[in-house]
């Protein structure tokens, strides 16, 4: 592995030992992956930052770091933390819990990581462009970035990103490289596709069936393209189900498009390349869903909520009252954002909450004493179950809001 004069100074603990641990883990991963160098990154997002993951020694791992004096020496983000960091008691969160949340955050900020605490930086003002690379760790996110932005992301773990923070560098293998951004597989979907949660049951099938593969994607009889929502819950969705970090939309995402023509053919390689025919998403939304018709429980907002997302909540809750909880997660960007429009007002008048800074899956929903789900996200019904305990109901926004309202599942 080649190392520029700069990291091996790094390595050698040039720059203190804070740095040293970073690179030597840096460092690591590129011996592991037998990366010919290392790449620099123009930001990170770190993931594993709830306490409920992290725990005691994951907490004091960080806090150890940043007493070395580690420092992110590019922008890093936050990922959710495992409760809204201001209104956590309204979510039923322990004191003691909430203590040992802060201390994380504490730990991450006083190494400059921005209180973010969002899976959706792409919209809170972190927008790669295409092409450059990152040290990004929440799945859906990087999915985003490396399918909808064209940007070059692994899905780092938690430690690696902030690594890669700190030294600014990541090791250059996986989807740093062009050759591993060809498609494994085309995707023919013949049926209608047109709600989240139908993209939702389609990633969460192909997920399944590509595996860490890159699906191209072609979309029969579809005349509406694609909403940002629909590509936030299709990756989200496959990225769970399996661990697909990059795949296109030939007509959509950029690298299905714009690519010189050499190199687009050796992206689709329709003839060599397996195809997988989609005819309709009934397995799919079966598979996510539990049989039952009581809803103590709902959850909007995994990946979080765009803002157009908040507005069609509070268009759908206006002048009403929910019968069961209804969580709406978000960043605390686009709740301001919100909030400013009258829109959390709205919502929070029918007795649900917009939370923000966390989501279902990294939060102690174990807990809060709920059984019954009901969902919008294929990615939050397939970790539900297991991360959880919760039995639930997958379907559209739509059918979610309606069970707050009556406390009931209705099948559309
Ligand atoms: Fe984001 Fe949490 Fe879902 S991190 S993608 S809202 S599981």
């Amino acid at each position: 592995m080649r190392l520029t004069r700069e990291e091996q100074g790094m390595l050698a603990g040039a720059e203190g030992p804070a740095v040293q641990k970073a690179m030597q883990m840096v460092a690591a991963l590129a011996d592991v992956y037998e990366a010919e160098g290392l790449v620099r990154v123009s930001s990170a997002q770190i993931a594993g930052v709830s306490y409920k993951n992290l725990g005691d020694a994951g907490l004091q791992f960080l806090q150890d770091w940043a007493a070395q004096g580690a420092r992110v020496r590019v922008p890093a983000l936050m990922n959710p933390a495992g409760m809204d960091l201001e209104r956590w008691r309204e979510m039923g969160i322990s004191p003691q819990f909430a203590r040992q949340q802060q201390h994380v955050v504490e730990a991450l900020t006083s190494m400059g990581v921005s209180l973010t605490c969002t899976c959706t930086p792409y919209l809170v003002g972190t927008v790669p462009r295409a092409g450059q690379h990152l040290a990004w760790s929440e799945s859906s996110a990087v999915s985003y970035a490396n399918s909808v932005l064209g940007a070059r992301s692994n899905r780092e773990g938690g430690p690696s990103a902030l690594a890669a923070a700190i030294t600014g560098r990541t090791a250059a293998y996986g989807l740093h490289l062009s050759e591993n951004r060809a498609a494994t597989h085309v995707v023919e979907v013949q049926c209608p596709v047109r709600s989240e949660a139908d993209y939702g049951a389609l990633g969460y099938w192909v997920g399944q069936q590509v595996g860490d593969g890159v699906p191209y994607f072609r979309f029969q009889n579809q005349s509406l393209k694609p909403s940002q929502e629909h590509l936030m819950a299709l990756g989200a969705a496959m990225a769970a189900s399996g661990a697909v970090a990059l795949y296109h939309i030939e007509g959509v995402t950029p690298e299905a498009t714009s690519l010189p023509a050499t190199e687009r053919l050796q992206a689709v390689r329709a003839k060599t390349t397996p195809t997988i025919n989609v005819h309709d998403l009934a397995e799919g939304h079966l598979a996510l869903n539990s049989p039952l018709d009581e809803i103590d429980f709902v959850s909007l907002g995994c990946p979080h909520s765009t803002l157009a997302d908040v507005e069609r909540v509070a268009a759908m809750l206006d002048g009403k009252r929910v019968r069961a909880a209804l969580w709406v997660t978000t960043s605390r960007h686009v709740r301001s954002l919100a909030e400013q429009r009258g829109w959390v007002a709205t919502i929070e008048a029918s007795g649900a909450k917009v939370f923000a800074d966390t989501c279902l899956v990294v939060a102690p929903m174990e807990e809060m004493g709920f059984t019954a789900m009901a969902t919008n996200s294929a990615k939050a019904a397939f970790y539900s179950p297991s991360h959880s305990g919760l039995k639930r109901r997958f379907g559209t926004m739509e059918q979610c809001v309606e069970a707050a309202l009556t406390g009931r599942w209705r099948q559309s």
